[in-house]
């Protein structure tokens, strides 16, 4: 526990899985005190009063909310305040893909996704970060994708809301860069959590290629943001994509991300052989 920490507390979205796990496991082991949020109650207080015995912590929080319901935000952002907890930090990790080609996918579905991956945590961000401003004090930790770099056929809406994400992020981050207040954005590649199976797309090359572990992803994540860094992608070869999606035109990264999203077809039975 880093005694700096005492008395902290972030708030993490999607903390019931992948990235959002690691990355309570993170903040509960340098002490800070933790308010998880996604749908599953059980999940989060397993995970949640596990690390408070752990860690010693003075308080977890367990709020059950769906955000992909537009009054979300505000019912999270209500219960907190009526806690009389103070957030030091904010992570907007919930977020949910489908796959499928655009004119097929189920537009509720989508409609659902960008509430989620976009006007949720616009609208968390803007509560939390009025506090913040009255303070001069917070950290603000947003996760994108290395989506947010190229087009993203077959995950068209997944696509745009992390491409969203990632110039809502670095937009204001300037604008508060001469406050105390950070933001950083976490640009992950594929990695081996449920994604992939939420969204449908398990059978994809993207999702049976080499994967990034969620471990190593928060723990870079974590480290940008405590070091106030406005943008991280995690994982070299992901670090790569990003330096070749800046040089390639976007036609051709179109390509190579639809042949990533489609399924690997079987190999004809005489290569076999
Ligand atoms: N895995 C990848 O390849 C990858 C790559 C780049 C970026 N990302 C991004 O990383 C973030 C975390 O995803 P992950 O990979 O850790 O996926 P995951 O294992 O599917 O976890 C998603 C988390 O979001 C929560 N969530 C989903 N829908 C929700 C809803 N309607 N309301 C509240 N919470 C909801 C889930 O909790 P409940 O189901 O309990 O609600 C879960 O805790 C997402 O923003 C995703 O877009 C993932």
């Amino acid at each position: 526990m880093k005694e700096e920490n005492k008395g902290k507390t972030v708030l993490i979205t999607g903390a019931s899985n992948g990235f959002g796990m690691e990355f309570a496991k993170l903040f509960a082991r340098d002490g800070y005190n933790l308010i998880l949020v996604a749908r599953s109650t059980e999940r989060l207080k397993n995970l949640g009063y596990q690390l408070q015995d752990e860690h010693e912590l003075e308080h977890v929080c367990i709020i059950t909310a769906d955000l992909t319901r537009p009054e979300a935000a505000r019912e999270v952002y209500d219960e907190v305040r009526k806690s009389g907890i103070r957030v030091d930090v904010l992570v907007n990790n919930a977020g949910a893909g489908v796959h499928g080609l655009f004119y097929e996918t189920d537009l509720e579905r989508e409609k659902a996704i960008m509430q989620l991956n976009n006007f949720t945590p616009v609208e968390l961000t803007k509560l939390f970060l009025q506090d913040m401003m009255l303070r001069d004090s917070g950290k603000i930790l947003n996760v994108a994708s290395v989506v947010s770099f190229m087009p993203s056929p077959l995950m068209a809406i997944y696509g745009a809301t992390k491409a969203f994400m990632m110039s809502f992020s670095e937009a204001l981050s300037d604008e508060l860069k001469d406050t105390n207040i950070t933001v950083t954005v976490l640009c992950p590649g594929a990695s081996n959590t449920m994604f992939f199976r939420r969204a449908g797309a398990a059978h994809t090359r993207a999702a049976n290629g080499k994967l990034s572990e969620p471990e190593e992803v928060a723990r870079d994540g974590y480290e940008a943001l405590m070091k106030g860094e406005t943008r991280i992608v995690s994982g070299l070869i992901n670090k790569a994509q990003t330096v070749v999606s800046a040089i390639v035109p976007d036609s051709a990264m179109a390509s190579t991300m639809r042949h990533m999203m489609e399924e690997e077809p079987d190999e004809p039975a005489e290569s076999k052989l």
